[in-house]
């Protein structure tokens, strides 16, 4: 499938979406609404020692959302809890080789659902820690 406004990655992700699903007893789990469109997202971090072994997702929204999820939970495996703060809507917008400007609060839901996994998990292990 080709089109006009979306990379080959973008499609490719949304087609074939990796991580999708869930981790049982997952040592991270969060959940965020987007305020722009009311879609939902849910992520799983499976931690240990400090890094990410294991990320799925669950997106209930559009197809930028679901290649937004996919790219980030890839994006983020294998890194340092320190590394995925870092990651940004940019970060996933960039990596996917860009969205069009009014899908950019797609790539945001899923950094933003990542942040806030991480976060709930340092601050149960009382590591709280700003970006
Ligand atoms: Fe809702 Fe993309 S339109 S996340």
């Amino acid at each position: 499938m080709a089109s006009n406004i979306y990379s080959d990655i973008v499609l490719d992700h949304f087609q074939h979406p990796r991580n999708v699903g869930v981790i049982p007893e997952a040592d991270a789990i969060a959940a965020m609404e987007s305020p722009v469109c009311g879609d939902l997202m849910e992520i799983y971090l499976d931690i240990e020692d400090g890094y990410i072994r294991d990320a799925k997702f669950r997106t209930f929204g559009c197809g930028a959302a679901i290649a937004s999820s996919s790219m980030a939970t890839e994006m983020v495996k294998g890194k340092s809890l320190a590394e995925a703060l870092t990651l940004t809507d940019e970060d996933v917008a960039r990596a996917l080789g860009g969205l069009p400007e009014q899908k950019m609060h797609c790539s945001n839901l899923a950094a933003s659902t990542i942040h806030k996994a991480i976060r709930q998990y340092l601050e149960k292990q009382g590591k709280a820690q700003t970006p």
